[in-house]
This record gives structure tokens, sequence and C-alpha cells, in this order.
């Protein structure tokens, strides 16, 4: 942690902990999963660092909907009281110290808890809900501040702490550590103590479980692909080809990974998001096992964060685009050096629309266009957009473009070994850069010219880069022919898709999706007949194929759509079809929700409901 973090007040206002009087350095977590309670219960231990000059009195701890049972403070009972709860942040437990504690002395905080049906952070899937039927399921998803109802803790990105989870289940278990893989203990009644030690610091928001039928399969020197036995043939064919390539493509450009094993857990179909990076296990969505290794770009992209974010981390939500602006910037760099620089643009060609879509469902002023952005009494998971990803890697591409690749690739390693471990904000990543290229006058001069604060705080789309356009101008092509419809004599066949990849139809299917006038029904109807859209195991080209058809009031797409909301629960499909729906047929929307509502995560059921019913401020 650097001093500015120890000045008052914390530079992240999304803890109600006191980490800048206190802060965790190691976290030992003893959790036991009870799959019929949907709970997990045990303790977990702090080892808290006075950072207070002169003397730390009491400890605040952020929690939500928790049960606390007990806390111990160096062995002894403590007491202790929940403050009053502050939303959207929840309840700080407040640990009363009988003395001070001299600043960087060490105090053993252990507390006794139980997590509660309000906890966002986890779900638990009935056999029915998993992919085998055979046995329950329970998976958590910390980021951005749902660690707090798991366990308490300083949950913010500006802490990190090393951990050992010590986890009984009656079920496999994985873990955000390595696994001690001889290690694992059977208990009485079956059920067995997973062991994971995690000894690189990481902050709370990389703290991950899960537990299921899972069974593993080599997808590498250094990982394997962990699932439900019966997918496991499916996701190692799926990953087997990229995964070590990807890892030593980013080692050349970035430095070694330091996190020993790179493995990935492929979850069930409610995962609400594509990819989370937890350390040694990714954490991903069945719909990137889509059959034709078209959707790998996921793994470069939480691999990539192997750097970006969990060694080198955004000091506080509010600086998101460091975290998720470099790892989409390093995604694209693993796939430039594997398939070329057009490969490169193409991506960024996908991403600049999403950061168009993006601004204008926000609306243009809105702050959470911006790169920096204020989070002060608001929720990280409402801020939440393409914007960070697509305005961060805008901005670091216009910086390699203005200081040339070549010099940019000396920055890459060295910014990553300065905050290597650390958590920084914008601020800091700014001297940085300057600093490296101080000495040298044509590069400073370039970056002298920089409007940082434009870049920092000015809300909408920055200017548009040159892109080469070579990948996508084929499918440029094929949908302005469908534009021309039905006027012009041009007669769809399914040899004018042959020898696309699926990214490429996604680029099409942006642009079909983008025309001011919709294409009719009829026409709708047919491009998924001759192009056999509806049918495809990819569900970035389905997703988007029936965003088509809803647009032009195809109904022959509305029963895959509500069946497809039943099918995946990551909100980058969910939500979208959902807006789409409810604008063509609201009912029917409120009805499909009603139905699939208990298959979705806590925090996907949160944001369509807020879609759909809510406020429009997200
Ligand atoms: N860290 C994010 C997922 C996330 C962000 C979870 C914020 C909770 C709060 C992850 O690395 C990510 O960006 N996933 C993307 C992958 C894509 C950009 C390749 C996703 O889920 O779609
Ligand atoms: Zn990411």
């Amino acid at each position: 942690m650097s001093m500015a973090s120890i000045i008052n007040p914390p530079r992240d206002p999304n803890t109600l902990s006191n980490y800048n009087n206190w802060i965790s350095t190691h976290i030992t977590a003893n959790l036991e999963i009870f799959f019929d309670q949907k709970k997990l219960a045990g303790n977990v231990i702090h080892q808290l660092k006075s950072i207070t000059h002169g003397e730390s009195q009491d400890i605040l701890l952020d929690t939500s909907s928790l049960d606390i049972e007990g806390v111990k403070v160096d062995g002894k009972v403590s007491k202790w009281e929940l403050l009053p709860r502050l939303e959207p942040y929840g309840t700080a437990l407040k640990i009363k110290l009988d003395q001070g504690v001299e600043l960087h002395k060490v105090v053993e905080v252990d507390i006794s808890i139980k997590t509660t049906d309000k906890c966002t952070a986890l779900q638990w899937l009935t056999p029915a809900q998993t992919s085998s039927k055979k046995h329950p399921y329970m998976f958590s998803q910390c980021q951005a501040i749902h660690a707090r109802t798991i366990f308490p803790c300083q949950d913010t990105p500006d802490v990190k702490s090393t951990f050992d989870f010590n986890i009984t289940s009656p079920l496999p278990v994985i873990a955000s550590g390595l696994p001690d893989r001889h290690l694992s203990e059977s208990t009485v009644s079956g059920k067995n103590l997973y062991r994971f030690h995690q000894n690189v610091p990481i902050p709370s928001y990389l703290f991950a479980l899960a537990s299921g039928d899972i069974s593993e399969a080599s997808i590498g020197p250094r990982s394997v692909v962990a699932t439900s036995p019966d997918k496991l043939e499916e996701c190692k064919w799926e990953l087997e080809a990229d995964t070590e390539k990807f890892i030593n493509t980013i080692e050349n450009i970035v430095y070694p990974y330091v996190w020993g094993e790179y493995n990935v857990l492929i979850l069930p179909p409610s995962f609400p998001y594509g990819g989370m990076e937890n350390p040694i296990f990714t954490f991903g969505t069945p719909s990137i096992v889509s059959k034709d290794r078209e959707n790998v770009n996921v793994i470069a992209h939480e691999l990539a964060h192997s750097w970006s974010g969990n060694l080198v981390t955004n000091a506080s939500w509010e600086h998101f685009w460091l975290n998720e602006g470099w790892t989409t910037y390093l995604e694209r760099r693993i796939l430039g050096a594997v398939h070329g620089e057009p490969y490169r643009h193409f991506a960024a060609i996908i991403g600049w629309k999403s950061l168009v879509d993006a601004v204008e469902h926000f609306g243009h002023d809105h702050e959470f266009t911006k790169l920096v952005i204020n989070l002060k009494g608001k929720d990280p998971d409402d801020a939440f957009s393409s914007i960070p990803y697509e305005k961060g890697f805008n901005f670091l591409f216009h910086l390699e473009n203005l200081v040339g690749k070549d010099k940019f690739d000396k920055f890459i390693p060295h910014y990553f070994t300065a905050f290597r471990g650390k958590s920084l904000d914008s601020y800091e990543f700014k001297a940085n850069i300057l600093d490296f290229f101080a000495s040298d006058k044509e590069a400073a001069a370039a970056l002298n010219g920089i409007d940082w604060e434009a870049w920092f705080y000015s809300p909408g789309l920055p200017a548009k880069p040159y892109f080469d356009t070579s990948l996508a101008d084929i499918v440029y092509e094929l949908s302005a022919k469908w534009e021309s419809l039905p006027e012009s004599s041009f007669i769809p066949q399914a040899s004018d898709i042959h020898g696309l990849t699926a990214n490429q139809i996604v680029v099409f299917l942006e642009k079909i999706l983008a025309f001011e006038r919709p294409l009719t029904p009829e026409l709708s109807r047919l491009m998924g007949e001759v192009y056999g859209f509806s049918k495809s195991e990819n569900v970035e080209v389905t997703n988007l194929y029936f965003q088509v058809g809803l647009k032009s009031g195809d109904t022959s797409i509305i029963e895959g759509t509500t069946s497809l909301l039943g099918r995946i629960g990551r909100m980058k499909f969910v939500r979208p079809l959902y807006r789409k729906l409810n604008e063509v047929n609201r009912p029917l929307a409120l009805e499909t929700f009603e139905m699939h509502r208990d298959f979705y995560h806590p925090i996907c059921r949160a944001m369509v409901e807020k879609d759909l019913f809510g406020k429009k401020d997200n």
C-alpha cells in the first residue's frame, strides 16, 4: 500500500472499514459449506497491523447481511457491535479494543460467522440446476463489493492480504489459492477438508470459492480446466490449444507469471459474467465453450488480469479502468501477437462499438462515461459497463500511438514492476509514465501534449483512432447488401458467410442492428434460416441475431429468445435481451423474468430488476 492511503480519509469511498488505521496482512478462512442450509459457517482470522501514528483503537470491518456470532482478539473474547446499515455499503462491524495498539503491532482478530440468505456473493444451485444433475453446487462472485457478504473484511482493492483457505465440503472445492492436492483430509460424515494457500497478497474481491460435482483435466503444463464431469471433454478441447500459448505470449510482453498454476473453472450457466480473474482459478461462463474456440479471448483477458488487476490493482473502483482498460489492452496484445496486428485492430473495432453503445445507453454527459468516475455513495455494480474497458483501452492505445509501439513495449514491464503487489490510482499512473519517458525528449514532448484532464474527466466518447479494418471490411460489404434489401436484387445464400469467423459474424450482426431502417420481419427470418444463426452454438451470435429479430418484429425468434434467457445467466446477454424484449413486448419480458428468476445469480437478478422496474440511472 502506498503512503497516500494512510492519509485521512481513505481514497476508497466504497468501504466502511478504517483501513487507514489498520491493514489486514493475512486472512485464514475456516469455512464449512452447508448445501442443505445454503450457508457457509465457520471463522475468519485476520492478522491486523496497526498503521496509525500513535496508537490504533477500534477496528472497523465491512460486513453486509452476515450473522456475526462472536469476536476474539488475541484469543480473548472481545466487545463488538454492528453499526447502523449504510446503503449500499452494508453494516460496519466495530471491534472495541481494551487498549490502543502501537504503530506496526499486529493483533489477531478471530470472528465466527454464518452467511445469510441475503448474501449477494454466493449462488446456491439445486442438483436440477446443474449439468450432471447429481449434486448441488455453490460458487462465489465477490467483485466489486460482495466479499463483505461472506466474511468481515476490509472490502477495498486498496488492501492486500495473503490467505489460507480451509474449506470443508462434501463435494470437491476450488478456491483462489494453490491447492494442497495431496492434503484433502477426510472428516466424519463423508466431508473433506480442502486446503489452499495464496502466498501472493490479494485484495478481498479476489477471494473465491466454488464447490460441486467438479472434475479436472489438463489443458497445458501449468493448467487444468475444472468443470462438471459430463462437460470435461468439450471444455478441454475448447481451451487446450490456446491457454499455454497465451501464457507464453503475455510473459514476453510483461514478465513471467508469478502465481504458479493458471487454471480455469467453467461454471454452471447462471454465472453472471463472461469470466472472473480469481487468482489460480479463472472462473468462466460455459458460453466460452462454443465449440469453435472463438471465445478464448475471454481466457486471454482473465489471464492478463494476472498482471493488471491481480498484481497491479486499482486503488478504488473509481479507477477501475486501471484494471479493465489495461487488461483489455493486454488481451488484445496477446491476440495480436498470436493472430497478427489486423486481428488486434479487429478486436478493437468490436470494442469501439460497445463503447459507443455504452455511452449512448448512459447519455453523453453521464458521470459513468468518464474514465475516472465519482462513486461516493454509489454502488460500483451500477457503474459497471464497457466504458472502463474500452475508454481505458483507447487511452492506452492512444499513448502507444503517441510514443510509438516499440517504446511503449518497454514501458509495459516498467509499469508492472513499479506497482507490482501494490494498488494505485490514475494520478500515480500518470506520474509513472511521465517519469519513465522524462529523459526521452520526443516521447516526453508527445506526452506533455496530452490533455490529461479531458482524458480522465470528460464524459462521452474520445476521438476515434485509426483502426485497420481489413478483417471488418468484408462483413461491412455483406451488411451493405442486406441494407439494400428489399429493393436490390441481392439473394442471400449460405456461401455468403463461408470462411467467416464467429467474431466476424458478430461484427456483421452489430452492423445490421445499427441500420436506421430495421430489417423487415421476413428478412430477419430469412437471415436466420439461410445463415443458420438461430441454431449456432455460439451465444455471441444467437444473442445478436435475436436482437436483430426483436428489433425487426420477427416473431419467429421469440421462442428462441425466451428459451435462451432460461439457459444462460451471463449479464452481457441477459440484460440487453430483456431490455429489447421489454421494448417490444413488456408482458412477455416480465413473464419470462418471473419464470427464470430463480435461475439467475442474485447480482444478475438485481440488475435485470433495475432494468425492468427501476430507476433510470444505471
Ligand atoms: N473482472 C471482470 C468481471 C467483473 C467486473 C466482475 C466487475 C464484477 C465486477 C472480468 O475480468 C471481465 O472483464 N470479464 C469480461 C470478459 C470480457 C471483457 C472478455 C466479461 O465478463 O464479459
Ligand atoms: Zn476484466
